[in-house]
């Protein structure tokens, strides 16, 4: 089972970045509790700023992999080509988020890639991550 976590603009900045909101571990750190907890799956980690490179990353691994998590982050309520991708390719994506962004800024509630997931989990920290691997994994 190979699954990657693919994680867009600001994610890289976990643990410093508005702690009240997205917490205080960096994803590194949570990364490797997440290798450790699921010894039986190559657990991938990409992180990217640049939406290009998102996309480009959905598309190689998008016809190989089990399953994608992914937190385009602000690309989420903007791209119209990060939904395209996750469109095209066969691998199943779960889309994740931190934080409720239901309960946050009007722009925050509209998703390029709620309607293309498998399916979308959002409002417990980090723990969403786990629970999208789970997910992969019961199928
Ligand atoms: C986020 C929510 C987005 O609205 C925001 O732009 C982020 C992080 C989250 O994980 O809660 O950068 O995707």
């Amino acid at each position: 089972m190979k699954i990657i976590i693919i994680n867009g603009p600001n994610l890289n900045l976990l643990g410093k970045r508005e702690p009240e909101i997205y917490g205080n571990s960096s994803f590194e750190n949570y990364f490797s509790e997440l290798q450790f907890r699921f010894k039986e799956v190559q657990l991938e980690y990409f992180q990217s700023n640049i939406e290009g490179e998102i996309i480009s990353k959905l598309q190689e691994v998008g016809f190989s992999y089990d399953g994608v998590v992914l937190n385009a982050a602000a690309y989420t309520h903007t791209s119209v080509g990060i939904g395209d991708a996750v469109k095209a390719i066969e691998t199943p994506v779960v889309e994740v988020h931190i934080s409720n962004t239901f309960k946050r800024e009007d722009y925050r509630h509209i998703s390029y890639i709620s309607p293309v997931a498998k399916g979308v989990i959002l409002g417990f920290g980090l723990l969403g991550y786990e629970l999208a691997i789970r997910s992969f994994l019961k199928d």
